[in-house]
């Protein structure tokens, strides 16, 4: 058969149903790789913790109707805490992977809960682990998995850093997320589980939490520029990070699970910043002038320890994913302020 009569033929077959399971599919993150993973023809299942309040906002446009025919998105309730229910959804779900981006994230407030820290970001990445382990002894199937690991692990190893560095977490979300690494890599070297680690610099987009720093600085100054706040108080404007847009990194996740063996890979700009850029920046982009006249120290954002800088090196995700970021620094900050701006007008 001639080649391009071959190729019609194989375009024209159905795609392999591919079925993907979120933990975490209500963050930033998780909104974006359902969206990418949608679009790539995928079922996708996330866990959702119950709450009191509506906690979907950034996925409510992609619900689905419970009733509708080929429907492609589904939500289970859940919690990293309890291993029963994370095993119950892997075994209903049969997922080909599993995306692991759930976690108690903030860096700061993990210094206030410690403990609590440990066993949803470092323990609960075990359970899952655990649960693969066993579902694909029982069943024959296979499940790739990635873990959301982070920059936060290096703390303070000199820059720029690679998959080389060594981890000298500074809190204890740091030290939470280099036990969620090290045993992501065990059960990879132990048990031959296809697990990889996604080791990812800040990133950021409209979507970021309201209390980390970046979707802080862009949503007080909206407000301030909307007459709501006179002021916009901050902890530590010395630090340094290098930040992306989160919808690329959310790219790099899907990527390093379609290699043909599982591995860890740093994913950033290779830029770094100061807060205070990202904060004169800012007020630049929304015209309100001089940053000084808004911005207010105040000690209780300080944290006991920090990470000073970070910058990722990331020739190893370009020479074998073959990815690397598009959006530059002052592109995000337009992003993100004139998001938070307009949606305030709204
Ligand atoms: P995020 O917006 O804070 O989202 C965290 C997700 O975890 C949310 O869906 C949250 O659910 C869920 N979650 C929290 N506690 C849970 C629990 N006990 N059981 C089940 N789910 C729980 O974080 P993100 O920015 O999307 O980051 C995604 C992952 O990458 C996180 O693991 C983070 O630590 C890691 N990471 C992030 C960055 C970054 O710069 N964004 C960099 C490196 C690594 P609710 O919506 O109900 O709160
Ligand atoms: N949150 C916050 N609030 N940070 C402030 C403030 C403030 O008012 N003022 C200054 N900062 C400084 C912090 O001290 C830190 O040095 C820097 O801004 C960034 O803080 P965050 O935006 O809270 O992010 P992070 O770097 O601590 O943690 C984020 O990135 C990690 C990857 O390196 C989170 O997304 C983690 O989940 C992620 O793993």
């Amino acid at each position: 058969m001639p080649k391009a009569r071959k190729l019609i033929i194989l375009l024209r077959l159905p795609m392999k149903k591919r079925v993907a399971l979120i933990f975490g599919v209500t963050g930033q993150d998780g909104s974006y790789l359902t969206e990418l993973l949608l679009k790539k023809g995928y079922f996708v299942h996330g866990m959702i913790r119950r709450a009191s309040t509506f906690n979907t906002a950034r996925v409510n446009h992609l619900f689905q109707e419970i009733h509708k025919k080929g429907r492609k998105f589904f939500m289970y309730y859940g919690d990293l805490a309890d291993a029963g229910t994370i095993r119950k959804i892997i075994y209903k779900v049969k997922p080909h992977e599993i995306y692991n981006l759930a976690a108690q994230s903030h860096v700061k407030v993990s210094f206030e809960i410690p403990e609590y820290t440990m066993d949803i970001t470092g323990n609960g990445a075990l359970r899952i682990l655990e649960a693969i382990r066993d579902f694909q002894l029982e069943t024959g199937r296979k499940v790739k998995f990635y873990q959301a690991s982070s920059s936060e692990m290096f703390g303070v190893s000199k820059p720029p850093q690679n998959e080389n560095t060594p981890f000298i977490p500074q809190s204890p979300y740091g030290a939470a997320k280099v036990f969620a690494c090290n045993m992501t890599k065990l059960y990879r070297d132990a048990y031959g589980l296809f697990a990889v680690n996604g080791i990812l610099f800040n990133h950021e987009s409209p979507r970021r939490g309201e209390t980390f720093v970046t979707r802080k600085i862009t949503r007080g100054i909206a407000r301030i520029k909307a007459g709501l706040d006179k002021k916009l108080y901050l902890g530590n404007l010395d630090a340094k990070r290098d930040w992306g847009y989160a919808p690329e990194f959310c790219e790099a996740m899907w990527l390093m699970l379609q290699q043909p063996k599982p591995d860890d890979y740093v994913i950033g700009t290779g830029e770094t910043h100061t807060v205070k850029e990202f904060v004169e920046l800012s007020f630049k982009e929304a015209g309100l002038g001089n940053w000084k006249k808004y911005v207010e120290i105040d000690p209780q954002y300080y944290r006991p320890a920090e990470v000073n800088i970070l910058i990722a090196d990331t020739k190893k995700a370009r020479r074998v994913l073959k990815w690397k970021p598009k959006t530059k620094f002052k592109d995000l900050v337009k992003i993100m302020v004139w998001d938070d701006i307009n949606n305030l007008k709204k």
